[in-house]
């Protein structure tokens, strides 16, 4: 059985006096629910929010991580680092790294390895863009997204993996896939990793879905059997968006 993950992106959002009311809101309305719920806070918080989650069952996930062990790396963050405060979930290759910051799939192939090493558990995120899909090649690039960042790691290793599909189309845009569209593509990657590992690691897999998740949409898509709940920007620091999100899978 997987589980099932509602993941909260803050992305470059919320100061340290923001994090903490957003996250006692948070913790006051959390509705009951069998998923696992993840906020990402910025680095400069993440020591806050562990601290104010201590008793919530609500987990902290940092943005992102440096690949190297410790050194001269100006500005970066280590595995380490995030460990010792007591944080083991790291969202690597979300698009906008990819795109603002230039990570490449051979980037992320050596972040992803070094979170394993470490023992975090990774969410890693992925996805065509508009052009991609336009030209039907949207399968293809997500495949090959997969392939060189994921697939030179142990069939073990894929207990601390976590994927979350997001087409770069549908974040922050408003646009969603339809849920036909995220199944679809689940399904796809489903497959995709049964045929590069084999059924049980596929099928244990938790894949969630990103792009422009809100209260009003969120049961349909999570209602598709490939979708395992979703990865949600916007919507996820306004506490009664997050809350129903949550209480829609
Ligand atoms: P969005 O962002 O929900 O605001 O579209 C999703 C994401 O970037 O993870």
């Amino acid at each position: 059985m997987r589980t099932k993950i509602v993941a909260g992106n803050w992305k470059m959002n919320k100061n340290l006096q923001e994090t903490e009311a957003l996250l006692s809101e948070l913790s006051a309305m959390l509705p009951d629910s069998n998923a696992e719920v993840i906020v990402a806070p910025t680095f400069v918080n993440l020591q806050a929010a562990i601290n104010s989650l201590q008793s919530s069952t609500m987990k902290v996930a940092a943005q992102n991580m440096h690949f190297a062990e410790s050194g001269a790396y100006t500005g970066e963050i280590s595995a380490d680092m995030l460990l010792s405060l007591g944080v083991d979930i790291v969202v690597l290759g979300h698009s906008e790294r990819r795109a603002y910051f230039g990570e490449d799939d051979a980037l992320l192939a050596k972040k992803v390895k070094t979170a394993v090493e470490k023992g975090l558990k990774t969410i890693f995120c992925f996805g065509e863009e508009l052009e991609d899909r336009k030209s039907e090649n949207h399968f293809s690039v997500v495949e090959s997204q997969l392939k060189n960042a994921l697939f030179d790691l142990d069939a073990s290793a894929w207990k601390s993996i976590i994927l979350a599909y997001e087409p770069v189309w549908a974040i922050g845009t408003g646009e969603t896939a339809s849920p036909e569209q995220a199944q679809e593509m689940h399904a796809f990657i489903r497959k995709t990793i049964a045929d590069a590992y084999n059924a049980s690691v596929a099928d244990d897999v938790s894949i969630l879905y990103g792009g422009s998740v809100k209260p009003n949409n969120a049961a349909e898509i999570f209602s598709k059997p490939d979708v395992d709940g979703g990865l949600i920007g916007g919507a996820s620091l306004v506490a009664s968006d997050f809350v129903a999100i949550i209480a829609a899978i």
